[in-house]
């Protein structure tokens, strides 16, 4: 076979088995140099797994990697380095207390300090603001990590795998954290990659994305490899049944909710920094979308509501009296409900188990004369794990040790745990797949038919059209324009959004 027509890199016959999970069963996967490769499935379905088999996260239990047709091994994530494979993994980590230069050059920081053992930071910032340019990036290399905004934070975790210069890079979920403009930075990237020979496998839950980037797609299912298709010659909804195994029909579904009463009215509040002005009411039983570009403040009218940080100005009406809660906790106990975007830091206790995380907000209402009462902790947590069919539906699991978007239903369910009156979403179905969006679509529809209030803060503008009764649109910390379900569109929208 000669070098253009061999893959570049092959997989073949990987089992990966956690203690209880087959995560991986005997999955072949072939990667062609410079196409776009495509993996979808389910949450829990086993493409992080694969992934990080191939960057030398995980030990295969079998299987075998050809580079170039030559079998190698990749033990450790240094050595995925050496062979040229790069990966920017679904939570991203860099080290948020040094800049953004240092991340990007951490373990390469000798090559670019002239043969001495000083480090020579200018050069490192240029170097560094070099490579943001060259992926089309708007981040100063000089910030520390910790001060930068979730996307941004995601883009320079991309700016890192791609300084290491790969033969194969891997983006897992890469578009999750990103707005439509960092979106599309990404996009080109990919594409220059692309065209100067790099391959890369794309993670997605975005099936759209697919077929604007990928050439080819391999669908996996409860760990195994169900097929691979040309993106030329499959359609999004076939794609879909090929993951679910079944058709997916009205997505958003309906509801029959009976609007009420005011429960949230925010008279210009400021939070004294990002947020500016929010103005806005929510009802029982109404769901209001607060749509806005990344950065606009979408999570800071949230946060404000939820007591996670400060208001420094205006009034808040929260169930009729005006008061502004000062903790999560305080707001929970009026019941407020608050489902954080992050859920690795804020959301949930990762090495504590899906039970466990579920019980921490409602413990307290579980107790009896100090004795917490077992029957009554069993039922609430197993009502949440099988309504939000997390899967697998086992109380027991560490948290950490679920795919994504289980991790994502959990913290959903810990809060919903609580019955608040007012839910506040911060971007609920970020990596979940369409089986499991629509059934976190079906639980927003029931909250608010049983009268619960809902503020869902999303950047997928179709989710927030099909679920919304009115959309609030904020530009540059203010809420700027509000449209009913009858007038919005995408285009309206982010009219507003961008403004001018
Ligand atoms: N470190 C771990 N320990 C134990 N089980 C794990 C671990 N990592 C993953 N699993 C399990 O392996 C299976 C595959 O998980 P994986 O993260 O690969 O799914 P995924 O396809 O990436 O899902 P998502 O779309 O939600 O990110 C899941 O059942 C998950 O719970
Ligand atoms: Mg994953």
């Amino acid at each position: 076979m000669s070098k253009e027509t061999q893959p570049l890199l092959e997989m073949i016959g990987i089992t990966k088995i956690f203690p209880g999970t087959v995560a991986l069963d005997g999955v072949d996967f072939m990667l062609r140099r410079g196409e776009v490769h495509c993996l979808v499935g389910e949450n829990g379905a086993g493409k992080s797994t694969l992934v990080k088999v191939l960057s030398g996260v995980y030990p295969p239990e079998k299987g075998e990697i050809r580079l170039d047709g030559e079998e190698v091994k990749v033990r450790t994530p240094f050595e995925a380095r050496k062979l040229g494979i790069e990966i920017v993994s679904q939570e991203p980590e860099l080290v948020p207390e040094i800049s953004v230069a240092e991340n990007i050059f951490l373990g390469r920081v000798p090559k670019i300090s002239n043969g001495s053992f000083v480090i020579d930071w200018h050069a490192l910032s240029d170097k560094a603001e070099q490579v943001l340019r060259s992926c089309g990036f708007d981040i100063d290399p000089r910030q520390h990590v910790s001060e930068l905004s979730t996307s941004n934070r995601h883009l320079a975790a991309v700016a890192k795998a791609v300084a290491g210069d790969p033969k194969i890079l891997i983006l897992d979920e890469p578009t999750a954290a990103l707005g439509g403009k960092e979106v599309e930075a990404l996009f080109g990237l990919v594409k220059r990659l692309v065209a100067k020979g790099t391959s890369i496998i794309y993670v997605s839950h975005r099936l759209e994305e697919l077929f604007l980037i990928g050439d080819r797609i391999t669908v996996l299912k409860d760990g195994k490899r169900v097929s691979t298709e040309d993106v030329k010659t499959i359609t999004q909804k076939e794609l879909v049944k090929l993951m679910v195994g079944r058709e997916i029909g009205k997505q958003y579904g309906s509801r029959q909710a009976k609007i009420g009463q005011e429960i949230l009215e925010m008279i210009h509040v400021s939070d004294g920094k990002t947020l500016k002005d929010a103005t806005l009411t929510v009802r029982e039983g109404e769901v209001v979308g607060l749509a806005g570009l990344v950065g606009a403040g979408k999570t800071e009218v949230l946060k404000s509501i939820a007591g996670a940080s400060k208001v420094e100005a205006g009034e808040m009406m929260i169930f009729g009296k005006s008061r502004v809660p000062r903790s999560p906790r305080e707001a929970l106990k009026m019941g407020v409900g608050y489902v954080t975007e992050d859920r690795k830091h804020l959301g949930l206790v990762m090495n504590l188990t899906v039970g466990w995380n579920i019980l921490t907000s409602v413990l307290p209402r579980l107790c009896r004369h100090g004795i917490i009462q077992y029957s009554q902790c069993n039922k609430v947590i197993n009502d949440s794990v099988s309504s939000l069919k997390v899967n697998p539906p086992e109380p027991l699991k560490i948290s950490g040790e679920l795919s994504g978007g289980n991790q994502q239903k959990v913290v959903l369910g810990k809060v919903l745990a609580m019955n608040p009156r007012l839910v506040l979403l911060d971007e609920p179905t970020k990596g979940v797949d369409v089986g499991a969006k629509e059934e976190i679509y079906g639980i927003i529809n029931r909250l608010a038919e049983s009268g619960v209030g809902i503020l869902l803060a999303s950047s997928e503008m179709p989710e927030l059209i099909g679920l919304s009764d009115r959309i609030v649109i904020m530009r540059d910390g203010t809420t700027v324009a509000e449209l009913a379900a009858e007038e919005a569109n995408e285009e309206a929208i982010l009219r507003s959004a961008i403004g001018g």
